[in-house]
């Protein structure tokens, strides 16, 4: 049997056909199968706050020890979600289950998940072993277990040397590690990031990244990390649940989302898009486009070429259309071209290599892309 998670439309809204074409395209359906052997599951969860639902029909699972990111701008209802799955704040409707059971009943310091929240910060007037020994303390667990436990937590986030500093004598990084530390030490299955890396600046970001990324490789724990950076969720996910003004828009892996999206909304948020009905382009697609979608293709799938070469022997696979520069951007390995095409412009880019040919502002130039490149999205 076969379970559709769409929201069944409850309320009349002018988004109803938008968001009905949206779960459609992305096929949001998951096997029964599935829902057994999920982790967590949320179903038909909606969180009010006075008029406003915060989150709302949200329904997903996730499987035993995956990476699963909730993407989405600001006040779309990621932080809300994970409070809810941590038992912060409950639901107006719908519920949670963890391993199949209702967690509704549960209080949130017993639901046996870690937490690294922008704002659960460090105790401050605890020492690094001391804020270490706090969850393993809550659990019972004896002194000297402790100990051990603390010392072998610490070299794992190589801090080892800063058992007995206070968190405000520690680098915002040291800060980050030692929280992650605090939320894997007493070897819960699950882990909740909410934001983890926010505070931190590009570099460290980049290479805590990759520390969470090694730490989920060895601890294997299911996690469910917030955040509203589409690098940050390509890099370390499994999956991606993208949200939009407290629904789900689209769950997919790093590479279907950007591939495959299934709305211009979701297509700009991981990513650059061209949509060339915007241009007032008369499309050639290979099929008949899904009703209600428009044209879309990504920057590097646009060749750019000289007005004057010759049609490519895969012509008939291809659009091609003339255009004047407007711009070009250097950026290092990559080159970007704005191109004046109808009433629009189409951002291009290209990997830099020897030999190629650099157009600059003002050159006529025809682009050309394959039809098979093209995705439809909803507008
Ligand atoms: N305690 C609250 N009371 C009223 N509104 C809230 C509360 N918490 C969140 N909201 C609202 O719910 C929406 C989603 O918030 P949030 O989950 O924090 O978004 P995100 O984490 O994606 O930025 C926002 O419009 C926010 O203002
Ligand atoms: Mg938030």
């Amino acid at each position: 049997m076969m379970v559709v998670h769409m929201a069944v439309a409850s309320e009349s809204s002018p988004n109803l056909a938008r968001q009905r074409t949206v779960a459609r395209l992305a096929e949001r359906i998951t096997s029964e199968e599935e829902r057994i052997s999920a982790q967590i599951e949320f179903r038909g969860v909606t969180k009010r706050y006075g008029a406003i639902a915060a989150v709302k029909d949200f329904s997903l699972t996730v499987r035993r020890g995956e990476f699963l990111t909730i993407l989405g701008p600001s006040g779309s209802g990621k932080t809300t979600a994970l409070m809810l799955l941590a038992g912060f704040i409950s639901p107006s409707e719908g519920d949670i289950f963890i391993v199949g059971n209702s967690v509704s009943a549960v209080p949130s310091y017993r639901r046996d998940q870690g937490i690294v929240f922008q704002n659960y910060a460090l105790f401050p007037h605890l020492t690094v072993r001391r804020n270490l020994e706090f969850p393993l303390e809550m659990r019972g667990v004896k002194a000297p277990e402790r100990s051990k436990r603390v010392d072998r937590m610490l070299e794992r986030v190589h801090l080892k040397d800063y058992r007995e500093r206070m968190p405000s004598q520690l680098s915002g990084g040291q800060q980050q590690r030692v929280a992650l530390a605090r939320a894997l030490i007493a070897d819960p299955p699950i882990l909740l990031l909410d934001e983890p890396l926010g505070a931190l600046d590009r570099n460290l970001r980049e290479q805590m990244q990759g520390e969470i990324k090694s730490l989920h490789k060895e601890f294997g724990k299911t996690t469910i990390c917030v955040t509203h950076d589409q690098e940050e969720a390509l890099t370390l996910s499994d999956r991606i649940v993208v949200m939009r003004d407290g629904r789900i828009e689209q769950i997919d892996t790093p590479e279907a989302l950007y591939d495959r999206p299934v709305s211009r909304f979701v297509a700009n948020f991981l990513g650059e898009a061209n949509i060339l009905d915007d241009a007032g382009l008369t499309v050639e697609s290979d099929g008949v486009p899904p009703t209600g979608t428009v044209a879309m293709i990504r920057p590097e799938r646009i060749s750019i070429t000289d007005s004057a070469t010759p049609k490519r022997t895969d012509a008939h696979q291809r659009q091609s259309v003339a255009g004047t520069v407007v711009e070009m951007i250097y950026g290092g390995p990559v080159r970007k071209y704005h191109v004046r095409i109808g009433k629009g412009v189409l951002i291009l880019r290209e990997h830099v290599s020897s030999g190629q040919q650099v157009f600059k502002p003002g050159d006529e130039v025809q682009l050309g892309w394959l039809k098979s490149d093209l995705r439809f999205v909803t507008p």
